[in-house]
C-alpha cells in the first residue's frame, strides 16, 4: 500500500536515494530522520510525518520533536502509555489510530489529553467505550466509527470552534447518551450517527449543519419544528428506521433548504409533505398505499411546481397508475420516478 500524503515526487526522489546510497532497500519512504522510532519511518524529505502503520505494533512509540502527522493505523495497539506525545503536545496535527484494539481505559492520562494543536483525530475501528477528545481548540475532524461508544457526554466539544465533521456511526449510542453532545461546535457541517441505537434525531445540533445521516437506528418520529432549527440542512437520511405516519408532524420536512431526503425502509403509509425545492426523495420499502399529489405541490402554476428530479417509491403498495393525471405538471422536472 502507498503511504498516505507523501507526494509521488517525494517518493520517487527517495527511491532514487535508496538506490544510490544503498539505504534500506525495502523502504519506499527513504531514509529516516535521526530521532525516529526504529519501528517507524520518518522520511527526511517529509520530516514532519512519521509512518508507523501496518506493522503489528502493540504500543504507540515515543514521538520525536517535529512530528505533525502521525500514522499508526492497522496495528495491534491496545494501549497508549503516558509520555509518548510529550515532545509534540503543541505540534501534532493529525493522529491516525484507525484499526487497532484500543480501549478507553488504556489511553493513559498525559497522552491525547495533552494535545493542544490536533486538527484531525481518526480513531475508527477500535474498542473505545467513550470518546477521547483532545483539548485542542483547532480540532476540525473527528472520526470514531466502529467502536463501542455507549456515551458521548455533553460539553466535550464545547470549545471546538473549527470542528466541521463528526463521524460516530457504528457505535452503541442511545438518544439519552448523546443529549447535548453536539451543541458546542458552531461551524459543524456534517454529522453521521448512523448504525446506533437512537430513538430520535439528535437534539441541540448547531444551526450550521448541512449533512445529517441517521440511517439504521430506532427512530420512530421526528419532532415538530425539528428542521426549522437547522436552516442550512441540505442532506437528511433517516432510512432503515421505524418511522410511522403518526410520528411525522404535518409539514415537518417542508423546509426550503433540503435537497435530499432519504426515508426509505421505514413504515410510512403516506407520502410526507415536502418542499418544492427538494430534488431527491427516497421512499422505497415503506408501506405507502396512496399517491397524494398535495404532498409535493399544494398549488400548481408556471412558477409553482416541484423541483424533484428523482423519486423512489418501489417496494411500496402503489403503482404508476396510482398517480393522478395532473402529476406531470407538478412533477415536471422528475426525470426518474421509480415504482418497481
Ligand atoms: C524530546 O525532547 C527532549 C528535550 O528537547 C530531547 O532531549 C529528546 O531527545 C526528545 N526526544 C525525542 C524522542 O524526540
Ligand atoms: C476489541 O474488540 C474485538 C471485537 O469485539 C475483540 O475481539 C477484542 O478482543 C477486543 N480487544 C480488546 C483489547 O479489548
Ligand atoms: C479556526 O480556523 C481559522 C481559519 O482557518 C483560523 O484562523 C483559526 O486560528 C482557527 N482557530 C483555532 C482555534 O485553531
Ligand atoms: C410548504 O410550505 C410552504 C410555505 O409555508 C407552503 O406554501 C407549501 O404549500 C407547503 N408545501 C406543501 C407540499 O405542503
Ligand atoms: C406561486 O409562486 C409564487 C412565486 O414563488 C408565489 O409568490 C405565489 O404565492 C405562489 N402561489 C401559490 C398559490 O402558492
Ligand atoms: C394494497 O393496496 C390495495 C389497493 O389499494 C389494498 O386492497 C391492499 O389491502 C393493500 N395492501 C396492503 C398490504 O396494504
Amino acid at each position: 500500500m502507498f503511504p498516505l500524503r507523501v507526494p509521488i515526487l517525494a517518493v520517487l526522489v527517495s527511491l532514487a536515494l535508496c538506490q544510490e546510497y544503498d539505504y534500506d532497500p525495502g523502504s519506499v519512504l527513504g531514509p529516516s530522520g535521526p530521532n525516529c522510532d526504529r519501528e517507524c519511518e520518518c522520511p527526511i524529505n517529509f520530516p514532519s510525518a512519521m509512518y508507523c502503520d501496518s506493522r503489528k505494533l502493540k504500543f504507540v512509540p515515543v514521538v520525536p520533536t517535529g512530528i505533525k502527522y502521525l500514522y499508526l493505523q492497522n496495528n495491534l495497539i491496545e494501549e497508549i502509555k503516558a509520555g509518548v506525545f510529550d515532545n509534540v503536545t503543541s505540534e501534532l496535527r493529525w493522529l491516525v489510530l484507525d484499526n487497532n484494539q484500543i480501549t478507553s481505559a488504556k489511553v493513559a492520562k498525559g497522552t491525547i489529553d495533552k494535545l493542544t494543536a490536533l486538527e484531525k483525530l481518526l480513531f475508527s475501528f477500535n474498542n473505545l467505550t467513550e470518546p477521547i477528545i483532545p483539548p485542542s481548540k483547532s480540532l476540525e475532524e473527528l472520526k470514531m466509527t466502529n467502536n463501542k461508544l455507549t456515551k458521548f457526554p455533553s460539553g466535550l466539544l464545547n470549545d471546538k470552534e473549527n470542528l466541521t465533521s463528526i463521524n460516530i456511526q457504528f457505535n452503541e449510542l442511545t438518544s439519552d447518551a448523546i443529549s447535548g453532545a453536539f451543541k458546542g461546535p458552531k461551524k459543524l457541517l456534517s454529522l453521521d450517527v448512523s448504525h446506533n441505537k437512537l430513538k430520535k434525531l439528535p437534539a441541540g445540533i448547531p444551526s450550521s449543519l448541512e449533512i445529517l445521516y441517521a440511517d439504521y437506528n430506532n427512530i420512530d418520529s421526528v419532532g415538530a419544528g425539528y428542521l426549522n432549527k437547522l436552516p442550512n440542512l441540505q442532506y437528511l437520511r433517516i432510512s432503515h428506521n421505524k418511522l410511522v405516519d403518526t410520528g411525522i408532524p404535518a409539514g415537518v420536512f417542508n423546509v426550503t433548504s433540503l435537497v435530499e431526503l432519504d426515508l426509505s425502509f421505514n413504515k410510512l403509509q403516506s407520502i410526507p409533505e415536502i418542499n418544492e425545492q427538494l430534488e431527491q426523495f427516497y421512499l422505497q420499502a415503506n408501506e405507502i398505499n396512496k399517491f397524494d399529489l398535495a404532498s409535493f405541490c399544494k398549488f400548481i402554476g408556471p412558477l409553482n411546481y416541484s423541483r424533484l428530479k428523482h423519486l423512489r417509491l418501489d417496494a411500496n403498495n402503489i403503482t404508476h397508475s396510482s398517480m393522478p393525471p395532473d402529476s406531470s405538471n407538478c412533477l415536471r422536472q422528475a426525470s426518474d420516478i421509480m415504482f418497481e
